[in-house]
């Protein structure tokens, strides 16, 4: 499906590996203009590397960390001199801490608020002007399955995804003046480095194969299987473009079916 975003600029956080990479390679594909951007300058400058052989396109890159204000305040700044407007922002940093509540200090919850809330609202400001300018601006944010199903031991980033939803179904309703739609694609269990991190761990733990603890994991999904990054990304290209102009302040599953409430 030719999905009518050719010529438009994107700006895709948390680009340089899993799911963001991917949506910015599925934005490529479909002919936008694509600035990337993530917190370790090197392997952000290879995954530009990468996109441009894969697809034969120019990618322009930027380095900042969303949890330094600093960071994105160096990001709007430079954004302002590289595009007069911005049609398209994917916010797809952050993550979960694998913990019980007892583990919890107050600082991993503010840690893991910085990464997986204030990041993305630091984006969306330093960008909104660029957005603005669009006429039809959209922004894709991933947030998650867990909000809809709260999985245990990842208590914080339950709390703070749901967070994440409130906020674009917020959003999508306040900056419809300026005809930016707000959406957000939430993943299940996903095969990127946060899950294979993860499983290297528990096997280590539980002196097991990691296969064994993917199996646990897959077993509780009606697909038996992970995600992997290139089926999350068509969602977010789609919501990113205009046949979906009639979609504002959504969180669309994409998820294998683990989170099966009725609403
Ligand atoms: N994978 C899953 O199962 C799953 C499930 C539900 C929701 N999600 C959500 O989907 C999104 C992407 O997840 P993923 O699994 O693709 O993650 P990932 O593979 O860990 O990739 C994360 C990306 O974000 C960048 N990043 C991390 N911290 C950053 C920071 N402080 N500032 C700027 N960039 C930063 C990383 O680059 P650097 O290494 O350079 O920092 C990397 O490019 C996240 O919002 C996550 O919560 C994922």
């Amino acid at each position: 499906m030719d999905l009518g975003i050719k010529g438009e600029t994107a700006l895709v956080v948390g680009a340089s590996e899993g799911i963001g990479y991917e949506s910015a390679k599925a934005l490529l594909e479909e002919g936008v203009d694509l600035i990337i951007c993530s917190r370790n300058a090197e392997k952000l400058k290879q995954a530009a590397v990468k996109l441009e052989q894969a697809v034969g396109r120019p990618v322009r890159w930027f380095a900042a960390d969303v949890t330094k204000a600093t960071d994105v305040t160096a990001l709007q700044l430079w954004l302002e001199q590289q595009t007069i407007k911005l049609d398209i922002l994917v916010s797809a940093v952050g993550g979960s801490q694998r913990a019980l509540f007892g583990e919890l200090d107050d600082a991993a919850w503010y840690a893991n608020y910085e990464f997986n809330v204030m990041g993305t609202v630091r984006v969306i400001r330093a960008t909104l002007d660029l957005l603005k300018k669009s006429g039809s601006g959209r922004i894709v944010i991933l947030g998650a399955a867990g909000p809809r199903m709260p999985y245990p031991q990842q208590l914080v980033s339950n709390v703070h995804k749901a967070g994440l939803i409130a906020m674009v179904k917020t959003l999508g309703a306040e900056f419809q003046p300026f005809n930016i739609r707000v959406n957000s694609v939430s993943p299940g269990r996903t095969m990127t480095s946060l899950w294979t991190n993860r499983i290297d761990k528990l096997a280590k733990e539980r002196g097991v194969p990691p296969a064994v603890i993917v199996d646990e994991f897959a077993h509780e999904i009606p697909l038996g299987r992970f995600g992997q990054p290139e089926e999350i990304a068509p969602m977010v290209a789609f919501l990113a473009s205009h046949k979906t102009s009639y979609v504002t302040c959504q969180s669309i599953l994409v998820d294998g079916g683990i989170a099966r409430g009725l609403v």
